[in-house]
């Protein structure tokens, strides 16, 4: 089969590696993909909201499956688009509808989601401009820290935790007079909730679901969790404190119920649902929803789906989800970001990558690259992720760092302690 895949992150390197794997691939097409998935596909540079060159792709390429890697396709709708097309409504997209991607595209929905399907997640109120004078009484009920996350997508920015109650009422105010754009018209207040993140995710065809493997990821640009947030400079899966009664509880508090949900509510989804957890005391909270994989995430789960994901992704899209069966692979994988210097800030593009020929025991994910003539130069924030596996964190981590020390390019910065708070 021909199949689209739709990003150009590490996740979607990850996700075309593996796809690649498969017996059942035809032509791979990967829009606009970088250089690591141009030695996997043909890379197709379009601009992935222009709704209409996907459909061309579509038509001239003969495609039978999409594949949408990031979240902003699917918030704008392009479950709808093909299913909405006399043409299109024939080729499967893996990605929910819009109503579905709700779940990511906005806070409030997804909170009282949860709350209707009785889905632990920490107390909260919504509040617009009109609404401004009770958000301040809320706040005032709440402890410190306080929780402010703006409504819709703000690409990992919009959430902001003030341990002033002045402060969290000022940068309330902020919020909702335009802060974050029209993303923060609205603004979920939130309880504080204590305890240790970790990621699980599903893969769903809208009525049945598989479980992959869980993740824990390391967003702060400093080593110790310190300093600015990020997209991601490293993650680690299995996770060590989400033992098999853990993962029970995600399973039936959690996963279940936000299934049940979307099935009652008569809601489209196909495709990945990324569970945000905090783990507090012994009980999983879901901080929020992803709906689509998430990355770096992607370059340690990805790695240890052992089952062919191809066929994972023809059962979702024929609704025969529940008969397949998907194995792991039971060792450890750790992945390394590798970014440019000033990320998260300002920083250079185009500077040469050098000795990626010269690495072994680690897979390596493009994460913003391109090709420049015959050679590969940084093209983002976050560069090339480096997985490996081993029989434990330490063995994986080991062979992650001695590559992430072997590629050069100027300005290459990483941190050096992913993984220091697990055992
Ligand atoms: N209720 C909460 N209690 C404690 N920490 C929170 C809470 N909500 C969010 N956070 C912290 O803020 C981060 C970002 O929040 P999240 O809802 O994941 O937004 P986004 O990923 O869209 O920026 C979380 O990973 C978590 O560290
Ligand atoms: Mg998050």
């Amino acid at each position: 089969m021909n199949i689209l895949l739709l990003g150009s992150g590490g996740r979607e390197h990850a996700l075309a590696w593996k796809i690649n794997q498969s017996d059942a691939i035809g032509k791979f097409y990967i829009a606009p993909g970088n250089a690591g998935t141009a030695e996997i596909g043909d890379n197709i540079d379009i601009n992935i909201s222009d709704f209409k060159a996907i459909k061309s792709i579509v038509i001239n390429k003969s495609i039978d499956i999409v594949i949408v890697g990031p979240e902003q396709p699917l918030v704008d709708g392009i479950g709808d688009y093909f299913l909405n097309d006399k043409i299109l409504n024939k080729i499967p997209v893996i990605g929910p509808t819009k109503g579905g991607a709700m779940l990511e595209g906005s806070k409030d929905f997804a909170k009282d989601f949860m709350v209707r399907n009785k889905i632990p997640t920490a107390k909260y109120e919504s509040f617009t401009k009109p609404s401004l004078e009770e958000g301040k009484k809320f706040l005032e009920k709440l402890s410190p820290p306080y929780v402010l996350k703006a409504d819709g997508l703000a690409a990992g920015k919009g959430v902001l935790i003030i341990d002033d109650l002045n402060e969290a009422k000022d940068s309330l105010e902020k919020m909702l007079n335009g802060k974050f754009g029209s993303a923060s018209s609205k603004v979920v207040v939130e309880e504080f909730l204590k305890g240790i993140e970790l990621s699980v995710f599903v893969i769903t065809d809208g009525k049945s679901y598989k479980i992959l493997p869980e993740a824990k990821d390391y967003k702060r640009i400093g080593e110790g969790d310190t300093g600015l947030n990020t997209g991601g400079m490293g993650a680690v899966s299995p996770v060590p404190f989400a033992d098999k009664e853990f993962l029970a509880k995600v399973e039936e508090r959690i996963i279940k119920p936000t299934i049940e949900g979307l099935i009652k509510e008569k809601i489209k989804y196909k495709g990945f649902i990324f569970f945000g957890l905090i783990k507090v005391n012994e009980d999983p909270y879901v901080i929020e929803y992803n709906v689509r994989m998430g990355d770096p995430e992607a370059e340690v789960v990805v790695p240890r789906i052992k089952t062919d994901l191809v066929d994972l992704l023809k059962h979702t899209a024929n609704n025969t989800l529940q008969e397949a069966v998907i194995e792991y692979d039971d060792r450890t994988c750790t992945t390394v970001m590798l970014v440019s210097k000033g990320y998260p800030g300002n920083y250079q593009k185009g500077k040469t990558i050098r000795n990626v020929e010269k690495v072994e025991d680690s897979i390596l994910f493009h994460a913003g690259t391109r090709l420049s003539e015959s050679d590969i130069v940084t093209n983002g924030g976050r560069v090339i992720a480096i997985s490996s596996f081993g029989n434990n964190m330490q063995e994986a981590l080991a062979k992650s760092y001695k590559n992430a020390n072997i590629i050069k390019f100027e300005g290459k910065n990483y941190r050096n302690d992913i993984g220091f708070d697990l055992k």
